[in-house]
């Protein structure tokens, strides 16, 4: 396994629509190891492909507090939501700045694993916040163009207090 490289604000990959994965292979498996080291290594709860540089519907999640618990999602897709809820989001492309977002409470969402096994997964709370997120990065939408407002250095401080 190795670290990737984080692609950061004003990179345009971040603004480009993914290609489904159709190929199964080691390659693909050596991206999500990758994905999963590179995400707990920088302590984020997401990571999507587009962030190291990959136009392919790949997203690796883990909400666990032991940060032991990674979600493989290939070609994931939003089959069904409800509910709302509104928080503190951040992404790992955009270090220390912070936003308010509104999201589903509840998301299902249906993927395939590594090996191109179709399932389905729910979410919900902090969970679903991540699918949302981290499947808008597979349509080269980013978390700011989801937010109801960024919050003020002042108040970034003050989380920090
Ligand atoms: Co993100």
């Amino acid at each position: 396994m190795a670290l990737r490289n984080i692609v950061k604000d004003g990179d345009e990959i971040l603004n480009k629509k993914c290609r489904p994965v159709v190929k199964f292979d080691r390659k693909l498996h050596t991206l999500l190891d990758d994905m999963a080291e590179t995400m707990h290594h920088a302590r984020g709860v997401g990571l999507a492909a587009p962030q190291v540089g990959i136009l392919r519907r790949v997203v690796v999640i883990d909400v666990s507090a032991d940060q032991n618990e990674v979600l493989e999602l290939v070609n994931p897709e939003i089959i069904a939501y409800s509910g709302e809820q509104e928080g503190l989001e951040g992404c790992l492309s955009f270090p220390g700045e912070w936003g308010i977002a509104k999201r589903p409470n509840y998301v299902k969402v249906r993927a395939q694993n590594r090996n191109g096994e179709e399932y389905e997964i729910e979410g919900r709370e902090l969970l679903a916040r991540a699918f949302c997120h981290e499947i808008d990065h597979l349509n080269g939408i980013v978390f700011k163009e989801k937010v109801e407002r960024m919050l003020t250095p002042k108040e970034i401080e003050e989380m920090n207090d």
